[in-house]
């Protein structure tokens, strides 16, 4: 079975998608900046998950998601570089700059995923998704009915997180390019606008239309 290691797992959306994937029977390593942290975590998590510095959580898993802020995302990236190389590694980050959160603010790259690729460099095989699901939704077990877009410029590593968000209960939907990720992180700003002018607990993405071929 694929082990799953979750950069920032002990925070909202990495430990929501920790938790969906452990109940998908997945093998899951938290990681955290803190080993007790992570150790924490995993213990609340139960289903076998264990929790580990997130260097040795990426050294760990054979795909690692990365949950942190944006503010951490080159930080942390750079220090788990060596030890991802050839591995699927799912990104999330949304360039959000507070105070400003509800302004699209795309970093010099083009996108969060571009950055990504940039600090990773060509050896990791990068896909960005899940921009646009709440995480206090994905934490619990409701259907939460939204569509995940997934970028990355391997369509069979696409195609494995495709599976991924199944397995999570959502609609992945491949998305093309990693560059295309901009579109995707951008809507994240949009959404945050409409949650607070329409009072929405939580506006996601659903792509209308019969869609009837699956290979992205
Ligand atoms: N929350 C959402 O609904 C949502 C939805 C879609 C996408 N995203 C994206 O997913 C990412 C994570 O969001 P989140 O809401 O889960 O974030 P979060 O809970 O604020 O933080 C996630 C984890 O990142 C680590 N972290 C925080 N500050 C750090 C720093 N300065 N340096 C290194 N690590 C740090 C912490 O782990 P340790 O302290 O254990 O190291 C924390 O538990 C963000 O890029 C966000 O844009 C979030």
């Amino acid at each position: 079975m694929t082990s799953i290691a979750i950069i920032g797992g002990t925070g909202k959306l990495g430990a929501a998608m920790a938790r969906r994937l452990a109940k998908a029977g997945r093998q899951i390593i938290i990681g955290s900046r803190s080993a007790d942290s992570a150790e924490r975590t995993a213990a609340e998590l139960a289903h076998g998950a264990t929790g580990l510095t997130n260097v040795a959580a990426a050294a760990t898993g054979d795909i690692v998601i990365v949950t942190v802020p944006f503010a951490a995302q080159e930080a942390t990236l750079a220090e788990i570089a060596p030890h991802v190389i050839g591995k699927i590694v799912v990104d999330t980050t949304v360039p959000l700059m507070p105070p400003k959160v509800m302004r699209v603010q795309l970093p010099p790259e083009g996108s969060a995923a571009q950055r990504a690729q940039r600090i990773l460099g060509p050896d990791a095989n990068l896909v960005s998704a899940f921009h646009n699901v709440a995480a206090h939704k994905l934490a619990t077990d409701a259907d939460i009915g939204c569509d995940v877009l997934i970028f990355g410029d391997d369509k069979e590593a696409r195609s494995k997180v495709v599976a991924l968000a199944r397995e999570m209960g959502l609609r992945g939907l491949h998305g093309g390019a990693l560059a295309n990720a901009a579109a995707s992180e951008a809507m994240t700003s949009v959404l945050i606008f409409i949650n607070k002018t329409y009072q929405v607990d939580g506006a996601g993405l659903i792509i209308t239309g019969p869609l009837t071929h699956a290979d992205g």
